[in-house]
């Protein structure tokens, strides 16, 4: 169920350096420039609680938790961040950014860290069933995603360190997205450079924000 009721729910989607949440600070900047109301959240995390449960997943070691408890940690952020920062906003009729939502989940551990697409998929209906109005994926070269998330050097590196191979496993299952939901999924050219990228994505939102 699309929860706009007023506002509208923007995800951006993507691998890891794919530029999705340059995009995203870029886009929110531009809106506000433009006098919209306009919240700039990100997963894992966009609020207190989900901010914590955040550090236990993107720091240490990649093999700190199995696919399945990664699941519950990601969900139980999720479900925070809904209820205190997404619905709240949406409600006052603002729009909503998401760097990531629910389809990372899909990705990462749904297809690429696991094949655990239906235990994800069982989850979200339980605990989240929302989507977005929208979602933006930013595709991006595997190589050049995985070089441009490393250089970061964020200290929160614990999915890039899985590698190449699963920086391919992400692309795919991005793209698989773009067929599973057409209607809400629009796919985005990460290749090209930031200004080409944020010309692209205004172009995208023409006639479909409110
Ligand atoms: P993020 O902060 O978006 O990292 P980046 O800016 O490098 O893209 O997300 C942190 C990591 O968590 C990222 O590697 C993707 C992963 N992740 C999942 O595996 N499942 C999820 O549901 C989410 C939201 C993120």
């Amino acid at each position: 169920m699309a929860v706009s009721r007023g506002g509208f729910f923007l995800t951006f989607e993507g691998a890891d350096g794919s530029g999705k949440s340059t995009q995203a600070k870029r886009l929110a900047a531009t809106l506000q420039a433009n006098g919209a109301d306009v919240v700039l959240t990100r997963e894992p995390g966009g609020s207190i609680g989900a901010e914590e449960i955040r550090r236990l997943l993107v720091e240490g070691d990649p093999g700190r938790w199995s696919a399945e408890t990664e699941i519950l940690l990601f969900t139980a952020a999720r479900r925070d961040h809904l209820e205190r920062t997404i619905l709240p906003a949406l409600k006052r009729g603002a729009i909503v950014i998401s760097d990531r939502f629910a389809d990372s989940t899909r990705v990462y551990q749904g297809a690429a860290r696991a094949d655990l697409r239906t235990t994800v998929d069982t989850l979200h209906t339980l605990m989240i069933s929302h989507e977005p109005d929208l979602t933006l994926v930013i595709d991006i070269d595997a190589k050049t995603g995985l070089q441009r998330g490393l250089a970061r050097n964020s200290g929160e590196d614990r999915f890039e360190e899985l590698g190449a191979n699963f920086q391919q496993k992400l692309r795919i299952g991005y793209r698989a997205l773009l067929t599973d939901f057409p209607d809400r999924c629009l796919g985005i050219d990460g290749d090209n450079s930031e200004d080409t990228v944020a010309a692209e994505i205004l172009d995208a939102l023409k006639g479909r924000l409110p």
